[in-house]
């Protein structure tokens, strides 16, 4: 595995290999990389013949207040994991190669992008957007893989690509699970042991949810309060929001058919985690 910092460096390493015919997957990141992130990039492996993997804490998606400074940053071990996991190419951005002294160009999607997430972290997805179009301006690889616990964020980079005619396929992965079901996170370092215990509801809140969709409930109202009973049963969880939007859109829906997303944010302690479960439904 080769590591590049410059924006010519990374041209040039994916140029050489469109010039050998090689199609080219990327799997952006901020790090701190756990067994989620090794499955984006053993999907990328299957769909490309060289995988680009890029570690960039980006500032502008962290709101005031939020974990910018605090958010795990593990190099060295991040490029032990991917050298093990089929990376051919890491790409470590200097944050003057994204953002150079005078930048004042951002990228913002509306719908999908203004609810939940846009609400709770405003800026939040403008200054993904925004890394997200740059990097792969930067790679310009044939396909990127981006994961489902992030859904909002999978739904917000389709909705770039289309929008902007970006000529790249958007893949995704589904979740990596803990065994008891919590998704894994760089974040879920932050939390204690009784946290942690705590977190599992997440994944029961949702649990809960789909079964009671597979048993006939059609009303979303309905599964909103089954996800909401479920994460209050947990004192030390702190519902931000519990809910049932259409996939592409990410606007609540009142009937449940169709491509739907369950997306959740809890806060623990100091530590906020999101998760989903994405399901088709007849109607
Ligand atoms: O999902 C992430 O890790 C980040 O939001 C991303 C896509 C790498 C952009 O900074």
């Amino acid at each position: 595995m080769e590591t590049v910092r410059s924006a010519d460096e990374i041209r040039n390493w994916v140029e050489s290999w469109r010039l050998e015919n090689r199609s080219v997957g990327f799997v952006p990141t901020m790090g701190a990389l756990h067994e989620g992130h090794l499955a984006l990039v053993r999907h990328a492996s299957q769909l490309a013949d060289r995988v680009v993997v890029s570690i960039f804490v980006n500032p502008t998606q962290f709101g005031a207040g939020e974990d910018f400074e605090l958010y795990p940053r593990s190099e060295e071990q991040d490029s032990e994991l991917l050298q093990e996991g089929g990376c051919h190419l890491l790409f470590l951005p200097e944050p003057s190669t994204i953002y150079p002294d005078g930048h004042s160009t951002y990228v913002e999607v509306e719908t999908p992008a203004e609810r939940l997430e846009g609400e709770f972290r405003p800026g939040h997805f403008r200054g993904v957007a925004t890394v997200v179009t740059q990097l792969l301006n930067l790679v310009r690889p044939n396909v990127a893989v981006f994961g489902q616990k992030d859904a909002q964020q999978l739904a917000v980079v389709r909705r770039l690509v289309r929008d902007l005619h970006l000529p790249v396929e958007i893949a995704s992965h589904p979740t990596v699970r803990e065994p008891d079901g919590l998704a894994m996170s760089s974040r879920n370092a932050y939390l204690a042991a009784d946290e942690r215990t705590a977190a599992s509801a997440i994944y029961r809140s949702l649990s809960s949810a789909r079964q009671r969709i597979e048993q006939g409930e059609r009303s979303a109202e309905a599964i909103r309060h089954v996800l909401s009973e479920v994460l209050e049963r947990e004192p030390l969880i702190d519902i931000e929001y519990a809910e049932v939007v259409e996939a592409d859109t990410f606007e609540p829906i009142r009937r449940i058919r169709g491509s739907i997303v369950m997306p959740v944010a809890v806060r623990i302690g100091t530590t906020r985690l999101i998760d989903n479960f994405s399901l088709e439904v007849d109607g």
